[in-house]
């Protein structure tokens, strides 16, 4: 279709809407594919009741059973699996290889170190830890820690296309931790680790294989197949003083089917007419899961960090109320977010049901 308008307040999006009003995007493919901007006098957001299964969700992670070493599924669909992972330290660990899919894991508090075949990988709170498919790992943690958990199912982790923002944007290669063979092997003498079990994923069954020597015994490799770290405080957000960017922006991490985002504390707009909280929208296309890790997440109510909802396509969404007031008294943003945007639809695991906040769909509501 052609641009076309109809109606007053026409002009360029998320900026200048007049005041008392509110600006609607309804757009596909998430931010790229043809795009509408709807200025009304109320959000859609403004519903008093709703009646149907189509409703966002509430689950407070932290409240979920600490089954340590127990890979807890959240929610999925034939792309992506999510799933809440707490480790604790021990004198023995056993290795996973996950024939199931790529694995990112997203270290929500904790620290420790990764054996893997590759070398040794160092993450403390706020690291990715990429671990493609098969390779052999074992996460050693220096004290409790607890990981959100994204499987690709579709693909393997890709870097997002960086198009007119050049090669180093959001993010520059350079930053990822690399696997250290050497630090390897000095570890598992340090720590007197001998790992003899393999503990294989696969069609969501595990199956043990048990050797009589350490597994970790890679002498040498080479490769563009690899595992890697990258920590959120190497993640350079991509702002502009004049307008609202969309949330794909801080496109982190890329599969088949979906993608993963990270929204770090930025500087907001400071031309006087920008829109400066997200803009409200429908996710037309996509489901829409965000885990919140860290900071006042200014732009909803009685949230805490360990919590993560779930917005499904087609419901409409966007700031509550009280932030659309308290943005006005606002410079930064400081929350650590991470977005799992999906293609196809995401069903539920029955586990999630015992940690949600069912009246989450009304807190849109003034009163
Ligand atoms: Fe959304």
């Amino acid at each position: 279709m052609f641009q076309y308008s109809q109606g007053k307040h026409n002009t360029q999006g998320h900026k200048a809407i007049p005041e008392g009003h509110f600006e609607e995007e309804q757009g596909r493919k998430g931010f790229f594919g043809p795009v509408s901007h709807i200025i009304k006098p109320e959000p859609s957001t403004r519903w008093v009741d709703i009646q149907g299964p189509l409703k966002p969700h509430l689950y407070d992670v932290v409240e979920m059973a600490k089954n340590h070493g127990v890979w807890q599924r959240m929610v999925f669909n034939s792309s992506v699996v999510v799933y809440n992972l707490w480790l604790k330290p021990s004198s023995t660990f056993e290795a996973t290889r996950n024939a199931d899919g790529d694995t990112l894991y997203f270290c929500h508090s904790g620290s420790g170190q990764v054996m893997t075949e590759f070398g040794l990988l160092e993450f403390i709170k706020g690291s990715y830890i990429n671990i493609p498919k098969c390779a052999t790992h074992v996460i050693v943690p220096k004290e409790e820690s607890q990981f959100l958990v994204i499987e690709s199912r579709s693909s393997f982790f890709r870097e997002p296309d960086r198009g007119m923002l050049g090669k180093n944007a959001f993010y520059d290669p350079a930053s990822f931790g690399k696997p250290d063979l050497d630090k390897l092997h000095t570890f598992k003498k340090q720590h007197h680790l001998d790992i003899l079990k393999v503990n294989v994923r696969r069609f969501d069954t595990i199956t043990t294989f048990t050797y009589s020597s350490c597994y970790f015994d890679t002498v040498g490799w080479k490769g563009d197949f690899w595992p890697f770290t990258l920590h959120i405080n190497d993640l350079m957000p991509v702002i502009s003083p004049r307008v609202h960017l969309p949330p794909s922006v801080h496109t982190t991490f890329v599969a088949d089917g979906f993608v993963v985002c990270t929204f770090l504390p930025r500087p907001l707009e400071t031309d006087a007419d920008a829109l400066k909280v997200p803009f409200y929208h429908q996710n037309i296309d996509y489901d829409e899961v965000l885990f919140y890790h860290d900071g006042n997440f200014f732009s909803r109510d009685n949230l805490h960090a360990g919590m993560m909802t779930l917005h499904p396509a087609g419901f409409p969404h966007g700031p509550h109320p009280k932030a659309v007031k308290a943005v006005e008294k606002k410079t930064h943003t400081d929350e650590v977010a991470i977005m799992i945007d999906t293609w196809q639809t995401l069903q539920t695991d029955s586990q999630l049901i015992n940690v949600e906040l069912p009246d989450y769909w009304k807190s849109w509501m003034t009163k």
